[in-house]
């Protein structure tokens, strides 16, 4: 069974005289313990996505199921059994951590019996168990969202929505955040369907990755997949124990065209349109022409490079686009 998929899924907001299609045909199919991150540009329908498939939300049009219950159907009982944490989660500021955790664990079923144990458990997974019995209006902007995020993972949910769950987050909290989804998805098979603008994020964490603009996707792949779109713009930087003119000119002569050149650090990057064929005979022939290499590196196009040309080649107005023809 899929632990998320969606068809034609479609949401519209519509006012007397506003239409916005905020969710337009998503496709989508996330397999169990998948960590799937869904990128895309502020208003592109990324929280909105997130409410259809929690079944906050009822779609225009299409459909999408989660752990095989139909998100219009069984709105309710996916409420009751997936994790999520909203863009800006609520917390009881007067109750304390404790509290406020007991209330989910009631809310949610955790057996009684297990609830003490299973929040000293995920409180001390998230580093905030010195705070447990302070009134959670008292914890910091980060410990909150820790909290916020213990809270969507402690019923144990199979299917766990998190929106933005490390924007606010310090780096040491935000690895402990990542590695424990990556933990909980390797060992205990739970799936993460993850909302970010976090690249880097994204790339280390992701199985997949799925960008979405305008309501609709326009790539998706593993984060090797996304790179492989834009291999043709891969870089090789050579680095020299000296530099000399005849190296600006070895690579005017062979067509190369260089993208970068900084005589003082004594590098030069260029583009080889046949990698992996020709850098050999390149560094071969430039030893040759008795010039000491240093270093040679390959620079892939990143993730952030790939996202921005995406993005913005599809920010073109609309109207101006000619229909798709794929
Ligand atoms: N309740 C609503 N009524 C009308 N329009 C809405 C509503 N909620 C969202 N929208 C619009 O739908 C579009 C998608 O919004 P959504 O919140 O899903 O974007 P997002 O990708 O989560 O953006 P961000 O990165 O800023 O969180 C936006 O244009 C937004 O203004
Ligand atoms: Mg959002």
């Amino acid at each position: 069974m899929l632990a998320v998929e969606t068809h034609q899924l479609t949401k519209d907001y519509e006012t007397k005289d506003t239409f916005l299609r905020a969710v337009n045909n998503l496709n989508l199919k996330i397999e169990e313990a998948e960590i799937y991150s869904l990128l895309g540009p502020n208003g592109a329908g990324k929280t909105t996505s997130v409410r259809l498939l929690t079944g906050l939300l009822r779609p225009s049009e299409g459909g999408a199921s989660v752990l095989g219950l139909d998100i219009v159907k069984n709105a309710q009982e996916i409420r009751g059994k997936v994790g999520l944490l909203t863009e800006t989660p609520a917390i009881y500021e007067r109750l304390t951590v404790r509290q406020n955790l007991e209330f989910i664990a009631r809310l949610y079923n955790v057996p009684k019996k297990d609830i003490r144990h299973r929040i000293e458990e995920i409180i001390d997974l998230f580093d905030i168990s010195e705070k447990i019995d302070l009134p959670a209006g008292s914890l910091s902007k980060g410990m909150k969202q820790k909290l916020a995020i213990a809270r969507a993972m402690l019923h144990d949910p199979p299917v766990i929505f998190l929106d933005e769950p490390t924007a606010s987050l310090a780096p040491e909290s935000a690895k402990i955040v990542r590695d424990q989804i990556l933990k909980l998805a390797k060992t205990e098979k739970r799936t993460f369907f993850i909302c970010t603008h976090n690249l880097f994020e994204a790339e280390r964490l992701s199985s997949r990755i799925g960008i979405i603009n305008h309501g609709s996707l326009i790539a998706q792949g593993t984060p090797s997949e996304l790179r492989e779109l834009k291999k043709d713009e891969t870089t090789t930087l050579f680095r020299f124990d000296q530099w000399s003119k005849e190296i600006k000119d070895y690579f005017e002569t062979n067509k190369l065209e260089i993208v970068e050149m900084d005589t003082e650090r004594k590098i030069i990057s260029v583009i080889i349109p046949k990698i992996e064929q020709d850098t050999p005979g390149i560094i071969k022939e430039l030893i040759h022409q008795n010039h000491s290499i240093v270093e040679v590196k390959h620079e892939f196009p990143t993730l952030e490079k790939i996202y921005l040309e995406l993005v913005e080649s599809e920010s073109v107005p609309r109207e101006n686009h000619e229909e798709e023809e794929s």
